[in-house]
C-alpha cells in the first residue's frame, strides 16, 4: 500500500504555492499518494483587498482538521509573519483539539517549508516555533539537513536551510523562487516521501 502524503500550504502571493507544488510533485514521483491542499483563509475580503491578495486557487481543496488522520505524513508550507507561522495556520492548528485528544496524529511525519520577504526575516524561527505543535500531537518532525548540497553554496542569494525549503519573496513580493530554491523543495518532497514510504512499508511487513 503506498504511503499517503499531504502537502498543505497557505500562500497569499504565490511563493509558497510554488514550493509546495514542487515538493508535492517530487513526493508523488516516489510512488506515494499525494494530495495538495490549502489552509482556509481567516481574513475578511476587505482586509485581503487592502493587502492586494489575489484570489485563492479554486482547484486546490481547503483542508479541514478531520482530513489530517488519513495521511501518514504531512508537509506544512506557509510564510513567515513576524518570524513565526501565519495566523491562518495557527487558527487551523487551534481547531485540531479533537485530534490531539484522540492521539489521531501520533506517529505521523511532519515537515515544514516557509518563505519570508527578507534574508534574515525569521525563517528559522518560523520553523522552530512550529515544532511545539508537532510535539504536542506526537508527530515526528523531519528536517532536511544538508542533504541537498545546494544549501551550502554562497554563490547566490537563496532561501532554504537544514530546517526545510524556503524562498525570499522581497518586500514587494517581486522575487520568485529560484531554481535552487525549487530544487530544495523537490529534494524535501522526495526525501520526506522516502522516509514515510519506508515507514509505511515496514509497518505493513510487521
Ligand atoms: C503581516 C505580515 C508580516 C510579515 N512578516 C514578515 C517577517 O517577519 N519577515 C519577513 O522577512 N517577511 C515578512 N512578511 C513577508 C511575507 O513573509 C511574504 O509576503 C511571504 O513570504 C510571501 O509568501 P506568499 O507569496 O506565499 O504569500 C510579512 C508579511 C505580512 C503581510
Amino acid at each position: 500500500m503506498p504511503a499517503k502524503i499531504a502537502v498543505i500550504y497557505y500562500s497569499m502571493y504565490g511563493h509558497i504555492k510554488t514550493l509546495a507544488t514542487k515538493a508535492a510533485e517530487a513526493a508523488k514521483a516516489t510512488g506515494a499518494e499525494v494530495d495538495l491542499l490549502q489552509f482556509p483563509e481567516t481574513l475578511s475580503d476587505d482586509i485581503l483587498a487592502k493587502m492586494h491578495s489575489p484570489p485563492k486557487d479554486a482547484a486546490v481543496p481547503f483542508v479541514t482538521p478531520t482530513d489530517l488522520p488519513k495521511y501518514d505524513g504531512i508537509i506544512f508550507a506557509f510564510p513567515t509573519r513576524y518570524g513565526r507561522a501565519v495566523a491562518q495556520v495557527s487558527a487551523f492548528f487551534d481547531a485540531t483539539g479533537s485530534l490531539w485528544a484522540t492521539g489521531a496524529l501520533t506517529g505521523k511525519f511532519a515537515s515544514t517549508i516557509t518563505s519570508s520577504a527578507s534574508q534574515n526575516g525569521g525563517q528559522e524561527t518560523t520553523h522552530l516555533t512550529t515544532i511545539p505543535y508537532f510535539t504536542h500531537q506526537g508527530m515526528i518532525y523531519v528536517p532536511i539537513g544538508y542533504g541537498d548540497q545546494a544549501l551550502l553554496g554562497l554563490g547566490e542569494i537563496h532561501g532554504g536551510s537544514p530546517w526545510g525549503a524556503s524562498t525570499l519573496a522581497a518586500g514587494d513580493g517581486s522575487r520568485q523562487p529560484s531554481e535552487l530554491e525549487t530544487g530544495v523543495a523537490a529534494y524535501q518532497g522526495k526525501y520526506f516521501a522516502g522516509i514515510v514510504n519506508t515507514f509505511v512499508a515496514g509497518k505493513a511487513a510487521q
